[in-house]
């Protein structure tokens, strides 16, 4: 079983960024710890703050991949393109949030993605990762 993970904008400073919001680990780290937990799943990582890069990420194993697993983001809240490329593929999609945006700024409150996603899993800091992880390796 391949199961992809997408992190987009500002996400290469988890460990760094904003700790009170995202935590201290950062996400090499996290996703070690990840990939032990599972050694029969091909977990692969792919990490970029550019939009295009994004989109091309999940052209590219949209239709091999059992899954994709995307924290998109800000441009969760602002991305049509993203929403078209998760529309336009095969695999399903988790949309993940490791803050639960539902507390924090209205803009945060809506996102562009979810409604091409599987489902959407937001709050429960980078455990967030591995709840959506589970759900594709059990269905
Ligand atoms: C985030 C929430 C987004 O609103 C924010 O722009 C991020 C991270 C999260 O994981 O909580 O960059 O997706």
């Amino acid at each position: 079983m391949k199961i992809q993970i997408i992190n987009g904008p500002n996400l290469n400073l988890l460990g760094v960024r904003e700790k009170s919001i995202y935590g201290n680990t950062d996400f090499d780290t996290y996703l070690n710890d990840l990939r032990h937990r599972y050694p029969a799943v091909e977990i692969d990582y792919y990490q970029s703050n550019v939009e295009g890069e994004i989109i091309n990420k999940i052209h590219e194993v949209g239709f091999t991949s059992d899954g994709i697993v995307i924290n998109a983001g800000a441009y969760t809240h602002t991305s049509i393109a993203i929403a078209d490329a998760i529309a336009a593929i095969k695999s399903p999609v988790i949309e993940v949030h490791i803050s639960n945006v539902y507390k924090r700024e209205e803009f945060r409150h809506h996102s562009m993605l979810a409604a091409s996603c599987k489902g959407v899993i937001a709050g429960f800091g980078m455990d967030s990762y591995r709840l959506a992880v589970e759900n594709l390796i059990n269905v």
